[in-house]
Order: C-alpha cells, then sequence, then structure tokens
C-alpha cells in the first residue's frame, strides 16, 4: 500500500507525475461511489476545502471529521480508527499533532493515508509549493529556493521536494531553529544541487528564485511563543531581504500569515507575492495526489 506521510514517499519521477497531473483537466471520476475520510486534530482552512473540492472533482464523497469527534489516542488508537474507516473509504487524510499517530494509522490501513499536516511535516503544502514554482519558472531543475524562519514542519517537507527536484536549498534560520546534520544529509542524498544554511535573512535570500517563510510559532508549540518572538526577531522578510533575491524572484508563503512579523504587508501584498495562487494550488495538487494514489494502489 502506497502512502503519503512526506514528499519522499513519492520517488523524483513519481513527484513529476503528480505534479503534471496538477495541470491536467482530464482526471474524470476515479473515486466515483468512493467515500475519503478527511481528519483534522487542528484547525484548518486551506486544507479542509482544498482537499474536500478535490474529492468532489474526482466524483468521490469527503467526510471531514472534526477533533472532537473521533478523539485520536483519546477515545481511539490510530490503529483501530484506520482499520474501521479503511471499511467505508478509499482514502484517509488525518491532520495530527504527533507523526507518530499518522505512522500508526498508516501501518494497518487497507487504504492509502494521507498526511494533511503533522508536527513534523506537511507534505500536500509541499506538492502546492512545488506546483506553484513551476508554473512561475517552468523547470524547477537548477532553481534556488530559500527558507526564512523557523525549520518546521513545512520546511521540512518543501525541503524535501525542492531537493527531489534537483534545487539549490537556502535556510536562514536563528541559531538552534535550523535543519540538523542528519537532515542536510538526506537533502543532499535525495539530489539538492547544494544546502546553505545562514542565520540572517538577507543572507538566505540573496540570488534566491523563491523566497518562503511561515509563522514563527506553527500550531501545537504556543508555549514557546515568546522564546521564538525573541530568537525571530529581525527575521522578517520585508522589501530589504526581497531586494537581495534573484530578479524576478517570488515570495511565497503557506498561510495564514502575520503581517508584520515574519512577513512585512509590502511583500505578502505586494508585486512578488504568489501566495493565493500558491493557496488555490492546494486543490490542483490534492486532487492530482488523490488521483494517482487511487490508480497506483489499484495495479
Ligand atoms: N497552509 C495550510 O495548511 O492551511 P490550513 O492550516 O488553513 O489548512
Amino acid at each position: 500500500m502506497r502512502h503519503f506521510l512526506d514528499v519522499d514517499d513519492l520517488a523524483a519521477p513519481e513527484l513529476v507525475e503528480v505534479l503534471d497531473r496538477a495541470d491536467r483537466q482530464d482526471h474524470g471520476l476515479p473515486l466515483h461511489g468512493k467515500g475519503v475520510a478527511l481528519l483534522f486534530a487542528k484547525p484548518s482552512l486551506r486544507t479542509r476545502h482544498s482537499c474536500e473540492m478535490g474529492v468532489i472533482q474526482l466524483g468521490g464523497h469527503p467526510v471531514s471529521v472534526r477533533p472532537d469527534e473521533i478523539g485520536v489516542n483519546d477515545r481511539e488508537t490510530p490503529a483501530d480508527i484506520a482499520r474501521v474507516l479503511a471499511g467505508y473509504h478509499a482514502l484517509l487524510g488525518a491532520r495530527v499533532f504527533a507523526h507518530a499517530d499518522l505512522v500508526g494509522m498508516a501501518e494497518p490501513a487497507a487504504v492509502p493515508v494521507i498526511n494533511l499536516l503533522s508536527d513534523d511535516a506537511h507534505p500536500c503544502q509541499a506538492l502546492t509549493d512545488l506546483l506553484t514554482m513551476r508554473q512561475v519558472f517552468g523547470e524547477l531543475q537548477g532553481r534556488t529556493v530559500a527558507w526564512i524562519g523557523d525549520h518546521n514542519n513545512v520546511a521540512r517537507s518543501l525541503a524535501l521536494g525542492a531537493s527531489l527536484s534537483g534545487m539549490a536549498l537556502r535556510f536562514g534560520c536563528p541559531e538552534g531553529y535550523g535543519p540538523s546534520p542528519t537532515d542536510i544529509d538526506q537533502f543532499l542524498a535525495l539530489g539538492a544541487l547544494d544546502v546553505t544554511v545562514v542565520h540572517r535573512p538577507e543572507e538566505a535570500a540573496k540570488g534566491a528564485d523563491a523566497v518562503h517563510t511561515d509563522v514563527w510559532t506553527s500550531m501545537g508549540f504556543e508555549a514557546e511563543a515568546d522564546d521564538r518572538d525573541r530568537a525571530f526577531e529581525g527575521f522578517m522578510v520585508d522589501d530589504a531581504v526581497m531586494a537581495g533575491a534573484h530578479d524576478g524572484a517570488v515570495f511565497m508563503h503557506c498561510l495564514p500569515a502575520h503581517r508584520g512579523e515574519e512577513v512585512s504587508a509590502t511583500v505578502i501584498d505586494g508585486p512578488a507575492s504568489v501566495v493565493i495562487q500558491q493557496a488555490h494550488n492546494r486543490l490542483h495538487a490534492f486532487r492530482a495526489l488523490a488521483w494517482w494514489l487511487a490508480e497506483e494502489n489499484h495495479r
């Protein structure tokens, strides 16, 4: 059974195949008459709507479940949830806190499990980010992506996908918030052209084709918010940071954003920003992934 718990669950040619499908309209109705369970242990705007509409466009019926309706590890174990839902649904998507919960669902699941965000990874967001950069640049190979801020779940999955796509990675993170040496080895092993870690945002953005950031405190890390605000002071992506990027560079953010914290309003609402195209691509990327997984698991 093929699951999608992080981007490197796809080989590089499979990643290209999914991105190609995101730009296609000939998907047909591969989920006709089938259900897709979408579990949310955390809030969501983009993920819930893009997944539900993607399933509907493939002919399926999405069933979104709020945290109080299931209680992962509280009312039921991840394994029991997955075993039961696999009897009703063709796919199971889940947004959880602990990544181990997804692994616990995937292990016994008789249907593909899709990570809709965990503390470690946000691979559906990464598909969208790669798709958006490919739409802007034509191809990803050889381009440079900069990540400014926390090397969080979104950054990790983006870096895996960018590595599989042959991109160069530049991280601008405060000390203690960047990728580990193990992460860097993994990016290089997957095909990253180059990996650079610096501690100033201007330096990270220098020469980049796309500058990404995210909130300084991700969902589930609220207790660290004060420490993080102090650590990330000076890491806002503003016009001065973007000025050092490559000509035609784009600004990207998975949203929701905090204007005046990790990004200035002049950048996120300015001409270099592609954040709304990026958000809309969540639909196309998820539809492509669900289409590919449905076919791949019925060979
Ligand atoms: N980017 C993202 O995952 O948005 P939501 O949290 O609103 O789903």
